[in-house]
């Protein structure tokens, strides 16, 4: 196995209070618990109130990362907030969550990945502490889809929900950490999963509010092959990478999009799903934050142990695919 230029020193979590559920759902749009259930695995998931921002949520996620990996907010030097649904367009949300924390030695910049964010910016660390410019690096995944949303659109509206997952990235000091990365866009295919509307081209208005473009769409069974395809090609090259098989990862979390995505990857990934992370039902899809969300899950329940050999993969807007090899 390569040795680790960097380390996951500690992780945090935060999910929005608020739970709405398919059956709540069923009440706004034609569906069911049913439909929603064999189709995608979910059956409920978490929605920010007005004052859950990602900068508040990312506060207290990452004050539970930075008890963990011992350090304080001042000795941050670098903060990477990988998100697609920005407290604000300008400036970042990671300048937000920098005063928020009071980080104030820090260099803050968003991340714009989609679902694949947190390892794209987890890999931004790595390359930033490969070559001396960052130390200790604040890395948090956070969403609050359900803000650009559209809760007429059944097809789009029963997946997604809020939250955000943090992770201290810093120099390695032995044989753990990072072994592998690997990140892959494709924007020919921005168009199947996107939100028209609301940044420069099409500004933000009355008519992109009337015709719904300032809104998230998506084509969700073309997303859904090329999900599959691109997350197992990722898999099998971060295991490539590091110079393992299948049979050597202990825990693989995958981007929790919807479960039969999941199981799709897992197979074709040649990994039993009693390895394979789920928490899709509990959450929905968080987008970037959904694998830090499982992640910090796994490690305060114990499942994610010291020398564990763990698989992270994602695929997202953009398109955007990535994976991991981390060992803990
Ligand atoms: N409730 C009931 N019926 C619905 C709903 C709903 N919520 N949504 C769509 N339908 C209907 C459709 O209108 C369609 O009806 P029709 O046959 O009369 O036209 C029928 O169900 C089948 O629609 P499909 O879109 O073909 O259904 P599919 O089995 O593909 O499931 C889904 C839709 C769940 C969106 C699936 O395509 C999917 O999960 N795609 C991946 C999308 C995704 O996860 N995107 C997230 C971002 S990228 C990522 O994170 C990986």
């Amino acid at each position: 196995m390569n040795k680790p230029i960097v380390e996951i020193a500690g992780t945090g979590r935060y999910t929005p209070e608020r739970i709405l559920t398919n059956e709540d759902l069923s009440k706004m749009v034609t569906t069911s618990d049913e439909w929603i259930t064999e189709r995608t695995g979910i059956k409920e998931r978490r929605i920010s109130s007005d004052t859950e921002t990602l900068a508040y949520m990312g506060r207290i996620a990452a004050e539970q990362a930075l008890e963990e990996a011992g350090l304080a907010a001042d000795q941050i030097d670098t903060i990477l907030f990988a998100t697609a649904s920005p407290d604000r367009l300008l400036p970042s949300t990671a300048c937000d969550l920098q005063a928020a924390l009071g980080a104030e030695n820090a260099a803050a910049m968003d991340i714009g990945a989609a679902c694949s964010g947190f390892i794209f910016a987890v890999t931004v660390a790595e390359g930033m502490i490969s070559s001396g410019k960052a130390k200790n690096v604040l890395v948090i995944g956070g969403e609050r889809l359900s803000r650009i949303v559209d809760y007429e659109d059944r097809s789009t509206c029963i997946l997604f929900g809020d939250g955000v997952g943090a992770a201290i990235v810093r120099p390695a000091t032995g044989d753990r950490g990072v072994v592998s990365t690997y990140l892959k866009s494709d924007g020919r295919l921005a168009e199947l999963l996107w939100r028209p509307a609301g940044g420069s081209s099409i500004p933000a208005s009355a008519e992109s509010v009337e015709d719904k473009s300032i809104y998230m769409q998506m084509a969700g069974p073309e997303v859904f092959k090329h999900a599959v395809k691109s997350m197992t090609d990722a898999c099998d090259r971060a295991m490539e990478m590091a110079g393992l098989t299948g049979d050597d990862i202990d825990v693989m979390i995958p981007h929790q999009a919807n479960v039969r995505i999941i199981k799709a990857t897992a197979k074709h990934a040649g990994m039993p799903m009693e390895k394979v992370v789920v928490n899709v039902d509990r959450f929905g899809n968080t987008s970037a934050a959904s694998i830090p969300i499982a992640l910090d899950e796994q490690i305060r329940a114990g499942t994610i142990k010291k020398g564990d050999t763990v698989l992270l993969v994602a695929f997202g807007a953009g398109f955007t695919w990535g994976s991991m090899v981390v060992k803990w």
